[in-house]
C-alpha cells in the first residue's frame, strides 16, 4: 500500500467522543491501510493549571465559557514546530457552509489541523491569530466541534483515491457535478408491487445515462434548485 498522504491532527476538548468513529468506518481501514494518519489531541493536556482548566467566562458577561488561548496555542504551536500546515481549520456554526468542492480541494492537501470548540466558543484570539479556514457543518448547532470535525474528515478521507473500494461511485455521488445523485436500485425487479424502471434493466447504457441525468436534474430542481445556479460559478 502507498504511504501516507495525508495528516489530519484533530484538536478538541472531548476526544473520547471520536473514538468509534476513528477506529471503526472507512475512515479506520483507511488509517490501518496508511493512505491517512489521523491524530486527536486532546486541549487538557496542554491546560497550565493543576485543574486542567482551558476554558474561562466571557469579558463582557453572558452564558457559557469560552475556550482560553493558552492551551489552544500550546498545542497548535508545537504541532507546527513538528510540520508546515496546509490549513488549520475551525469548526464552528458561524463558518462558512461546507461545500463537495472544499472537501475536492482539502484531500489534495498533506497536512490540516481541525480545531473543534466546545462550550460557548473560543477566544476571538485564536481565530485572528492561529485559523487560516473556519467552517460550519450546517445550519444547525451541535454540542461540540467533535462532531463537524469527524464529519469534514469523513467527507475529505473517502475522496482519498482507494479509501472507498469503486472510485466511480465516489465520482457519481451527489454533489460532484453540483447535482444530487439520482435515485438506485438491486434485486428484485419488483417490490411490493414497485418495479425497477424499465430503461435500467434494459441495458443500454446510453439511455441509462440520460435517464440518470434527467432524474438528478428533476431531484435537484425539486429539492435543491440553489445548486443549480451555482454549477455555473463551481461552488
Ligand atoms: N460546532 C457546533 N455546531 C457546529 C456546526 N454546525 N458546524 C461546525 N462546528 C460546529
Amino acid at each position: 500500500m502507498s504511504k501516507v498522504k495525508l495528516r489530519i491532527d484533530i484538536v478538541c476538548a472531548v476526544p473520547q467522543s471520536l473514538d468509534s468513529f476513528i477506529s471503526t468506518s472507512i475512515v479506520g481501514r483507511a488509517q490501518k491501510s496508511g493512505q491517512v494518519e489521523i491524530v486527536v489531541h486532546n486541549l487538557h493536556d496542554y491546560a497550565s493549571d493543576k485543574y486542567k482548566h482551558i476554558d474561562d467566562t466571557p469579558y463582557g458577561g453572558g452564558a457559557g465559557m469560552i475556550i482560553m488561548c493558552e492551551p489552544v496555542f500550546a498545542c497548535i504551536d508545537r504541532l507546527k514546530s513538528e510540520r508546515e500546515y496546509d490549513e488549520i481549520i475551525y469548526l464552528t456554526p458561524d463558518g462558512i457552509p461546507l461545500k463537495q468542492h472544499v472537501c475536492n480541494e482539502l484531500s489534495t492537501l498533506r497536512n490540516i489541523i481541525l480545531l473543534a470548540g466546545h462550550y460557548k466558543g473560543i477566544d476571538q484570539r485564536i481565530r485572528d491569530l492561529l485559523i487560516t479556514r473556519e467552517i460550519s457543518v450546517g445550519d444547525y448547532v451541535l454540542t461540540g466541534g467533535e462532531l463537524a470535525a469527524a464529519v469534514l474528515t469523513d467527507a475529505v478521507v473517502r475522496l482519498i483515491p482507494g479509501v472507498v473500494g469503486d472510485a466511480e461511485s465516489v465520482l457519481d455521488d451527489s454533489f460532484m457535478e453540483g447535482m444530487l445523485d439520482s435515485p438506485h436500485y438491486t434485486k428484485p425487479v419488483l417490490f411490493r408491487g414497485l418495479s425497477v424502471p424499465d430503461v435500467l434493466v434494459g441495458g443500454n447504457h446510453a439511455l441509462i445515462k440520460k435517464w440518470r441525468t434527467e432524474q438528478s436534474e428533476l431531484k435537484t430542481k425539486e429539492r435543491r434548485p440553489d445548486l443549480l445556479d451555482n454549477i455555473e460559478t463551481g461552488e
